[in-house]
């Protein structure tokens, strides 16, 4: 298997995160081309090359830009924005952060193609408080790009304006929830606003506005530097292009593998070294926490939104955390749980009590002092949380469980019948400590 990276090409030269290190291989070339384009065929472009956001939902890109409201009236006449959505908190989630740290600029450079293509003359990178290594780093890939015009007033001589703030927000998952992240960014506790109306009529200062994951808008100079169909040729048909896959957990060289959309579970597992050693693989998340198991029967699944989603999960945020025959699924499914009970911000009923809930039983069920009954009290928990939530955080929670039950119930009987865990504390290594 032989790939070209293009999001991960230079991350192991020592100066890829510097404006230099950007520069000498064609860094800023594709801003040039950009603002020779109509902001619309830009648009037109990231349609064509059929980038879909990369933040969870796979929601179409070029799609999202032009929803974007234009002209002199209404809404189309207020400000307009773009905010890159860089909170990354999923568990396991973990592309974002190194992305930001090895590369940038590139995300810098997409920030300027994507505001002027919207039209937008203010842009924000809301980062996850708790990273201030990558905060520092992004203020000054931003000051330096302001010091060589790529930024601020008439960029590059076309008369064009842009401004960019780098804000780090206070450590909470559900500001990533982007209309948290929107009511976050303007002072307020980060709680989901009511939809519709939508952030591309009314996001920030209720004004059109377009929020957009890292590696969605990073990926954007490539495709005006390499062409639509250039892009489109590499994926699956309706998942293109390549992406970052995040390997972690038992497996023998985690890491940032970065390859066309449609690879399987099984190709990247050859490629970073197999489970441990004489260990097999027991269960994985496709895309985080908040996607549905799935077990070593998926690992030729292909990982694309279309493939992951008829074997019942779904892509997510493609963070393969990958688990094996020495970890115990219901102490797994109570570490997530209580996640989520923990990050849940309280505004809606059926997630804030349910959660809470969720966590009590998985206690005694991992504790075996629960009875069999007590699995249908949790998966009828799940059933009114699920669909019933105000915002998706609640819909997550309840993967791991449901598909935990679905998928090893007798794992969660034998807790019972055994009067506790039955798996070797010193084997199981999971969330970073010896069955923690
Ligand atoms: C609880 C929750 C947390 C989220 N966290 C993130 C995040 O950290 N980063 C992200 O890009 N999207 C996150 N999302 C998805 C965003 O709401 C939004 O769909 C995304 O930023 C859109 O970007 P994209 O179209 O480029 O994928 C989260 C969603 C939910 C419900
Ligand atoms: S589902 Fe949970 S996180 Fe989302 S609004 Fe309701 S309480 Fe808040």
């Amino acid at each position: 298997m032989v790939f070209t990276p293009v999001l991960s090409a230079h991350w192991d030269e020592p100066d890829s995160f510097t404006l230099a290190g950007y520069t000498r291989h064609r860094g800023y070339e594709a801003l040039d081309t950009a603002l020779g384009m109509e902001p619309d065929a830009l648009i037109q472009l990231v349609k064509d090359s059929g980038l879909r956001g990369r933040g969870g939902a796979g929601f179409p890109t070029g799609m999202k830009w032009g929803f974007i409201p234009q002209g002199p009236e209404g809404q189309g006449a207020k400000p307009h924005y773009l905010v890159v959505n860089a909170d990354e908190s999923e568990p396991g989630t973990c592309k974002d952060v190194p992305f930001m740290l090895a590369n940038p600029h590139a995300l810098v450079e997409g920030v300027i193609i994507a505001s002027y293509a919207i039209r937008a003359s203010q842009a924000f990178i809301y980062v996850r408080g708790e990273v201030v290594h990558v905060i520092r780093r992004l203020q000054e890939a931003v000051q330096e790009a302001y010091a060589a015009g790529h930024l601020g007033t008439n960029i590059h001589g076309s008369g064009y304006d842009l401004d960019l703030v780098v804000h780090a927000g206070a450590g909470a998952y559900i500001c990533g929830e982007e209309t948290a992240l929107l009511d976050s960014l303007e002072g307020y506790r980060g709680q989901p606003r009511l939809r519709p109306p939508f952030p591309a009529t009314h996001g920030l200062y209720a004004c059109p506005t377009v929020v957009n994951n890292v590696e969605s808008i990073a990926s954007v100079p490539a495709i005006v530097l390499g062409g639509a169909d250039w892009f489109a040729g590499m994926g699956t048909e309706k998942s293109k292009g390549f992406t970052l896959y995040s390997l972690s957990g038992h497996v023998k060289r985690p890491g940032q593998y970065e390859a066309p959309l449609g690879i399987t579970l099984r190709q990247l597992l050859e490629l970073s070294g197999g489970m441990r050693e004489g260990r097999t693989l027991k269960f994985w998340t496709p895309g985080g926490s908040s996607t549905p198991l799935l077990t070593a029967e998926h690992l030729d699944v292909p990982l694309d939104y279309e493939g992951v989603t008829a074997a019942g999960s779904m892509l997510g945020t493609k963070a393969l955390q990958c688990f094996d025959d020495t970890t115990c699924v219901v102490r797994a499914v109570l570490r997530w749980t209580e996640f989520y009970a923990h990050e849940s911000c309280g505004k809606c009923t059926p997630c804030r009590e349910g959660t809470y809930w969720m966590v009590q039983i998985l206690e005694r069920l991992e504790a075996g002092q629960a009875s069999e009954d007590d699995i249908d009290v949790l998966l009828d928990t799940c059933d009114n949380i699920f669909g019933r939530s105000f915002c998706a955080l609640g819909d997550g929670a309840t993967s791991p469980i449901v598909s935990g039950v679905q998928l090893f119930r007798d794992e969660f009987v034998q807790h019972l019948t055994s009067g506790g865990c039955p798996f070797d504390p010193v084997a199981s290594t999971i969330f970073g400590g010896v069955n923690a």
